[in-house]
């Protein structure tokens, strides 16, 4: 089982800095349209307005649009569809989300991590499957689009996981090489993680796209994932997304200097998440409702991943770190 931030099986933590999703209340529109997606019947199997939707605000065909089930579907799809078109190798970026190894060893292909693009560049054979998660979880770091283009000229496969575009608050997103897979994760820039649905944008018609295709489990976008992508590039709904990125800039900027204050050290990061080492081993901080990310998993003992919350909830984790 992958190790993740955000839900466990206790109760719902009071203040979840160990999630990635956006800490701002959605706007009424967005919960009120989830209430409304018709759960009653299938959605459309060929997801025909959706794809022509998501098309259009792209720039791409609808051929090229492949809705999916969660990102985590996506990454196990792609990776599936990767060993059927002969790949045998994936690597992956150290320290990085961990579900695209994960996929990747369950299909006996072989795991290769990255540190930095030289390193990739140095090693990187024809035959294998590049992911990039741009910017990347957990270190909210970002490759300039001349690294992308080099690694991606190299790649036999190479995949942008787009996950965190939306929350990237500082700098501007690297160019996409014209022969990149692209997926985009909405749920988290949207406050919405409990609902699975994602995309993926192919950047052709070809026969990795058919296979995608018939790997595809019929319906696998629930109604309710299909009304959130549908609701993604409205312009109130991106409106709100640049007033979250505005105001978690500030909020991001309170919560690293009250680390700084406490002495934790912390790694540059363009997101509203980042690495951070406390100065001493924490307190049990889940058993009062707080929770941070251990980066054990990471390969990092002793950091933790944080993401920024409301005032209120780093005064709660200031309280605690003090008691
Ligand atoms: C970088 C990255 N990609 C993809 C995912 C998968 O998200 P989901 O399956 O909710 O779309 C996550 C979830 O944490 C993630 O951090």
């Amino acid at each position: 089982m992958n190790v993740h931030g955000g839900s466990d099986s206790g109760p719902t933590p009071l203040h979840d800095f160990s999630t990635n999703a956006n800490p701002l209340p959605p706007p009424a529109s967005l919960s009120l349209a989830l209430q409304q997606a018709d759960r009653r019947r299938y959605p459309d199997p060929k997801y025909l307005s959706l794809r022509q939707h998501l098309a259009a605000a792209h720039g791409v065909s609808e051929e090229q649009v492949l809705p999916t089930s969660g990102g985590a579907e996506a990454i196990r799809r792609l990776s599936l569809a990767a060993l059927l078109q002969g790949l045998r190798e994936v690597w992956v970026p150290a320290p990085g989300f961990g579900d695209y190894a994960a996929a990747a060893s369950a299909l006996g292909l072989r795991v290769r991590a990255y540190a930095d693009c030289a390193q990739l560049l140095r090693e990187l054979g024809a035959e294998a499957l590049v992911w990039i998660c741009e910017p990347c979880n957990p270190t909210g770091t970002s490759l300039s689009s001349a690294e992308i283009a080099a690694i991606a000229a190299r790649a036999g496969l190479c995949v942008i996981d787009r996950a965190y575009e939306p929350l990237r608050l500082q700098g501007e997103a690297p160019g996409i090489p014209g022969n990149c897979w692209q997926l985009h994760c909405p749920n988290k820039a949207l406050g919405h993680t409990g609902v699975r649905a994602a995309y993926l944008l192919a950047p052709n018609v070809g026969a990795l796209t058919q296979r995608m295709q018939q790997l595809a489990a019929s319906w696998v976008l629930s109604a309710e994932g299909q009304t959130l992508l549908m609701q993604l590039h409205r312009p109130e709904i991106q409106a709100w997304l640049a007033d979250s990125r505005a105001q978690l800039r500030l909020w991001t900027a309170e919560q690293r200097a009250l680390l700084a204050s406490l002495s934790w050290q912390q790694r540059d990061s363009c997101t509203p998440f980042w690495l951070a080492r406390p100065d001493r081993p924490l307190p049990d901080l889940r058993r009062s409702g707080i929770k941070l990310r251990d980066a054990s998993s990471f390969g990092l003992p002793g950091w933790v991943r944080i993401a920024t919350l409301h005032p209120n909830s780093q005064q709660a984790l200031l309280k605690e770190l003090q008691s």
